[in-house]
């Protein structure tokens, strides 16, 4: 089920009641990191799997013929994956690009490293692989599970357009967002479209999501 959401007009909420009771287990601060790392999986999975189908428009219908009779189909449309990528924005990144991998083991991938510089706290690139062509893939799927200050997100996507990249080609999907990023984000690249499956409250100064589920790399990899 995807909704419009306020505060970036081109991002919707993909919430399900599979999403929301995975959402329910990797918030919750008593889960060990084993169910945590099996329940964001599980999240990345579902949201994986509404990006790809999301990344056509739906508006076409047409017949698909079943052993038993045709069936009008609008959306659910086949994506060529061969002509996508996948963009990590590590190190979280990696848990949704190898979710969306594993559904389309065709994608190419491209990852990018960006850090807070201590001195300016403005992000700064420390690492970019992307395919040589990338201007030419039909799609870009970018991946972040948390849209925080939307800092890394506006880096990433000036390294993306800096490639050649439209910004109307790129998908950003992320498990939580929240008001300031997706203002953010749509302040700087109005064209980018984003896919969520929640949109909390708000930042607290250390600039985590609240309520949000901490770090969510840290939770998965057993660092924090
Ligand atoms: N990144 C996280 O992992 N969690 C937050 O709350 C914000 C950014």
């Amino acid at each position: 089920m995807q909704t419009a959401v306020e505060q970036n007009p081109r991002a919707s909420l993909f919430s399900t009641r599979g999403t929301t009771a995975l959402l329910r287990i990797v918030r919750d601060k008593r889960t060990p990191q084993k169910e945590y790392a099996s329940a964001a999986d599980r999240l990345c999975h579902l949201l994986a799997e509404e990006a790809l189908a999301s990344i056509v428009s739906d508006d076409e219908v047409s017949d698909v013929e079943t052993p038993c009779g045709r069936a009008r189909m609008s959306g659910g449309r086949h994506v060529d994956t061969s002509n996508m990528c996948v963009v990590d924005i590590m190190r979280s990144g990696a848990i949704l690009m190898e979710a969306v991998r594993k559904l389309a083991p065709d994608i190419k991938t491209a990852k990018i490293l960006i850090q807070r510089d201590e001195a300016t706290a403005l992000p700064c690139l420390m690492y970019s692989k992307l395919p040589p062509n990338i201007a030419d893939y039909h799609h870009v799927l970018l991946c972040d599970p948390m849209l925080a200050t939307g800092g890394s997100a506006c880096a990433a996507i000036d390294v993306l357009k800096l490639a050649g990249v439209a910004p109307e080609k790129i998908l950003f999907a992320n498990v939580i967002s929240c008001p300031e990023g997706l203002r953010r984000v749509a302040e700087h690249a109005q064209e980018v479209r984003i896919l969520t499956t929640a949109v909390d409250d708000h930042l607290d100064e250390r600039k985590f999501i609240i309520p949000g589920l901490g770090d969510f790399g840290d939770r998965y990899y057993g660092t924090s």
